[in-house]
C-alpha cells in the first residue's frame, strides 16, 4: 500500500515538473530571460507595488507635466542599453558609465525614479526592482497622457555595470536614416513594427533644437541647406525657434507639434505631413511596411490598433536581455556607485 502511494506520488512529481519545466528550473526559481517575467510578478510578495507606483507617477506629472514623455523616453535608454536591468540608474565617478553618454546628456528621471523606489522600500523592502520601476512608470506615463493602460511583464532585476560606450553604440542618433535604424533595432530582435510603433513615442514630450536643427534646417547632409523632404510650411516656424550655427542649443520644441502631452496619433499625421522632427521620424516614410502604416495611422479615426500594438512593441521592448531568477540584484537605492 505504502509503495504504491509513493508510486503515485511520484508520477504526480514528475508531471508537476514537466509541465513547468518552460518557466522554472529544479530550484524552483524562474528562469533566466524573460521566461522569468510574468504579468503581476509582484502579486504576492507586494501587492501594491503597481498602484504604488501609479499614485506617485501621477504626483510626478501633476507637479511637472513634462515628466511624463521624459520618463517614457527612460524606458529606452535603460533597456536598449545592457537591457532593461536599471543600468542606466548607476553612477559612475570618473564619469564613464551610461549617464554620461552623449545619448543621455538631456535624459531626466533619475530622481523620480529613485523616489518612487524609496516609497516601494517603505511598503516592500527589498522586493521590487528599479528595471521593473523603470517600466511602470513608462506604462503609467503613457497612461497618464491619455494613452492606454496595458499590462506589464515583471520580474527583472538590476545589473552591476554602466558603461558610456554601449549608450553611446546601441542608441540610435536621431540622424539616422531608415537603414540605420532597422540595424539598430534588429540588434535587439526588434522588427519593422516594433521600430514604426515605437517611433510613436515622440507623440509627447519636446526636444532641444541642438538634436535636429543641423540636420534639418541648417546644415542638411553638410551641405548648408534645409532638408528637402521637410514640409515648406512647418520648416519656417522650426527656423524661428532653432538658432542656426548652434549645435547644442537647448530650445526646447515639440516634437508633435500642438499635442505634446497627448498621446495621439498626431505623431503619425505629422510624419505623414512631413512634418517629423527628426530624420529619424522622417525615415518612416522611406520603407514600404513602415510608411504604410504611418499612413493607414494617420488615417485612422481610432486610436485602438495603435494602442493594442504598443502595448505589443513595449513588451517586446520590455523583455531585452532582462535579468531574472538569481541573476542581478534587488538593491535599497537604484543609483548606486560603479565605480
Ligand atoms: C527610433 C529611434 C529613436 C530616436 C533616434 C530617438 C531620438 C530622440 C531624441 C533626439 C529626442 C530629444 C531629446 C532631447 O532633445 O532632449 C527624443 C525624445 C524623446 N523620445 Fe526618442 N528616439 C527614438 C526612439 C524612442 C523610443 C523607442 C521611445 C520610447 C519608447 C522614445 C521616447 C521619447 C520621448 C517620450 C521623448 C521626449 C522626451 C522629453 O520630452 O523629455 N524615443 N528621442
Ligand atoms: C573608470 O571606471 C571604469 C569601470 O570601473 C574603468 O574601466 C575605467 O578604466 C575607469 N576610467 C578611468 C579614467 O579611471
Ligand atoms: C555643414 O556640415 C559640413 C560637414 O559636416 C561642415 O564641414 C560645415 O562646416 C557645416 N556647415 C555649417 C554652416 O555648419
Amino acid at each position: 500500500m505504502a509503495s504504491l502511494d509513493l508510486d503515485v506520488l511520484v508520477r504526480v512529481v514528475v508531471i508537476v515538473v514537466v509541465t513547468t519545466a518552460v518557466v522554472v528550473d529544479s530550484s524552483g526559481l524562474p528562469l533566466p530571460g524573460y521566461d522569468g517575467l510574468a504579468v503581476g510578478f509582484y502579486k504576492e510578495k507586494c501587492p501594491q507595488a503597481e498602484d504604488l507606483v501609479l499614485a506617485e507617477m501621477r504626483e510626478i506629472v501633476h507637479e511637472d507635466r513634462t515628466l511624463a514623455p521624459a520618463l517614457l523616453r527612460f524606458m529606452f535608454h535603460d533597456c536598449f542599453v545592457r537591457g532593461c536591468d536599471a543600468s542606466i540608474m548607476l553612477i559612475s565617478r570618473n564619469g564613464t558609465g551610461e549617464r554620461d553618454a552623449l545619448p543621455s546628456y538631456s535624459l531626466r528621471g533619475y530622481e523620480q525614479i529613485e523616489k518612487i523606489k524609496a516609497k516601494l522600500e517603505e511598503e516592500c523592502p527589498m522586493t521590487v526592482s528599479c528595471a521593473d520601476i523603470i517600466v511602470m512608470a513608462a506604462r503609467d506615463a503613457v497612461f497618464l497622457s491619455k494613452g492606454p493602460r496595458y499590462d506589464v511583464e515583471t520580474g527583472r532585476r538590476d545589473g552591476k555595470a554602466s558603461f558610456q560606450c554601449d549608450a553611446d553604440n546601441d542608441l540610435p542618433p536621431p540622424k539616422s536614416n531608415i537603414v540605420d535604424l532597422k540595424i539598430y533595432l534588429s540588434v535587439k530582435d526588434l522588427g519593422w513594427k516594433d521600430l514604426v510603433v515605437l517611433s510613436g513615442s515622440h507623440t509627447i514630450g519636446m526636444a532641444q533644437c541642438g538634436t535636429f536643427a543641423d540636420d534639418r534646417l541648417y546644415n542638411y547632409s553638410g551641405k548648408g541647406m534645409q532638408d528637402p523632404s521637410l514640409n515648406k510650411m512647418y520648416a519656417p516656424e522650426l527656423r524661428k525657434a532653432c538658432e542656426a550655427g548652434d549645435p547644442n542649443d537647448p530650445t526646447p520644441v515639440e516634437m508633435d507639434p500642438g499635442s505634446p502631452y497627448t498621446f495621439d496619433l498626431s505623431y503619425y499625421r505629422a510624419v505623414y505631413n512631413n512634418k517629423g522632427l527628426f530624420l529619424s521620424d522622417q525615415a518612416l516614410l522611406d520603407d514600404k511596411r513602415t510608411r504604410d502604416y504611418v499612413a493607414r495611422m494617420a488615417a485612422a479615426e481610432s486610436p485602438d490598433e495603435y494602442f493594442t500594438d504598443y502595448a505589443e512593441a513595449m513588451k517586446n521592448m520590455g523583455r531585452l536581455e532582462v535579468l531574472t531568477g538569481e541573476n542581478g540584484e534587488i538593491r535599497r537605492v537604484c543609483s548606486a556607485y560603479v565605480d
